[in-house]
């Protein structure tokens, strides 16, 4: 029977609002799905090691013929493998660091994106059409018109990486301006900070709901 699979990247644990909406989304999924399991991953907490030139020749390499390093390197890529493709559905939540995502979830992707195993024709790669939900955290607003619309590589690259190499079926929530309640500088900003945290759980919980209910058909 297939799990959720949830991955943290906060390198906060108390006070991130990313992992305060996962919790959201998870309640809602334990109660429509009593039965599911879900598989965490914290990458806060754990981070997986980066990608090494052992663990990318092992991709290459006879598996008879691997060095003891290249075997170590590509046992972590099959365990990592192993947790995504037994999953039916994903969770991530992936703050805006630096523009970008937070370089313990880059670390995990590049041990995951595996070209014949992972990638290939995005229709047809084991995880096409799974469902993601890909609570994306930030401190600051980058929509349309915002001083610094064009700065958020975070929404652009998981589309990318998850929707059009990985094939899953993504929803993003953008919980935004978690900032302002901390930055005396956007102040101005708490009421629609607290906005649009009350919609990122509202989002959360629909589409637990909605995955939920579609895993159960
Ligand atoms: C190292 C670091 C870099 C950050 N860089 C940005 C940034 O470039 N843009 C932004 O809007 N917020 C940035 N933030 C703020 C976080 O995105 C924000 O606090 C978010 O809520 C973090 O997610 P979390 O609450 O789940 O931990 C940064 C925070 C940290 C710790």
């Amino acid at each position: 029977m297939s799990y959720l699979l949830h991955i943290d990247s906060s390198a906060m644990n108390t006070g991130s609002v990313s992992r305060e909406v996962a919790e959201t989304f998870l309640a809602t999924w334990q109660k429509e799905h009593p039965e599911g399991r879900v598989v965490h991953r914290d990458l806060g907490a754990a981070p997986v090691p980066h990608l090494t030139a052992d663990g990318i020749a092992a991709r290459f390499a006879d598996p008879a013929a691997r060095t003891p390093a290249q075997a170590e390197a590509m046992e972590l890529q099959e365990e990592l493998l192993e947790e995504l493709l037994g999953a039916g559905a994903y969770l991530f939540t992936v703050p805006m660091y630096n523009m970008s995502i937070p370089s313990t979830f880059k670390a995990w992707l590049d041990q995951i994106m595996i070209p014949g195993r992972t990638l290939g024709d995005p229709k047809t790669v084991p995880t096409a059409g799974r469902p993601a939900v890909v609570v994306a955290s930030r401190g600051g607003a980058y929509g349309e018109g915002t001083p610094r619309a064009g700065w958020d590589h975070v929404v652009p690259f998981l589309t990318t990486a998850l929707a059009d190499a990985l094939g899953m079926d993504v929803e993003f929530v953008v919980p935004e301006l978690t900032m302002a309640h901390r930055n005396p500088a956007m102040a101005e900003l708490r009421p629609a900070a607290e906005a649009s945290r009350t919609r990122a759980h509202q989002e959360a919980d629909l589409h637990a709901q909605k995955i939920a209910a579609r895993l159960l058909v």
